[in-house]
């Protein structure tokens, strides 16, 4: 291991994130068939599950992982795409200030999408809580294409593999540019 490495992503956060993508693909790939319904809830109760304890871990998890360290205001994020434009972009260890927007996204449209799944399988309310389940999840979909799209880039402006980051934990404390 280098001796620039620096773990970044706990174990938690990291099977978090993993589970939550398969979840996500098989809840998208099942939800248009009578015969997988049953699949289709079963992974979106965990789906759901997998969000709830995120919404905590954001609280209690480690210091990467904390919301308080990674949610910046609209400024710090400006600079942030600014610098990219640079010969010099930032680099941040944890989420950069862009990214921490998008985590809050994916997680509340994660909520919308579960409770509206849970409303429509029970009949509670009517065809527009149906509309809104598929309405949050196609536009989860396309912020996922987004997310998927930021990471390829970030990892070429850093010269940093991110998504090995995010399967082992570790990521180099200097940037590289
Ligand atoms: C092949 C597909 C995917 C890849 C390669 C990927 C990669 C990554 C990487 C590298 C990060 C860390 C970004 C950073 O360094 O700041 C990340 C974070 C995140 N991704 Fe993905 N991702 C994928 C799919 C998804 C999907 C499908 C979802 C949601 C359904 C998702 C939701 C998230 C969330 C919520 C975070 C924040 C993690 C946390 O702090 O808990 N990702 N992703």
């Amino acid at each position: 291991m280098s001796p620039d490495a620096i773990k970044v992503w706990d174990l938690p956060t990291r099977l978090f994130h993993w589970l939550l993508a398969s979840t996500f693909a098989g809840a998208w790939l099942t939800g248009d068939s009578e015969r997988w319904m049953v699949v289709h809830t079963l992974l979106g109760y965990t789906f759901a599950g997998l969000i709830a304890f995120r919404l905590v871990w954001g609280f209690v998890g480690g210091r990467h992982a904390r919301f308080s360290s990674f949610v910046r205001g609209p400024g710090a994020v400006k600079r942030y795409l600014g610098s990219l434009l640079t010969r010099e972009p930032e680099h941040h260890v944890g989420h950069n200030p862009a990214g921490g927007w998008a985590v809050l996204a994916l997680l509340g449209l994660g909520t919308v999408t579960a409770v509206a799944g849970y409303a429509t399988y029970n009949d509670l309310g009517g065809h527009w809580v149906e509309e809104l389940h598929e309405g949050a999840a196609s536009a989860m979909l396309a912020l996922v294409f987004i997310h998927i799209s930021a990471v390829v880039l970030s990892s070429l402006v850093h010269r940093e593999n991110l998504v090995r980051a995010m399967i082992t934990g570790f990521k180099r404390r200097r940037a590289l540019h």
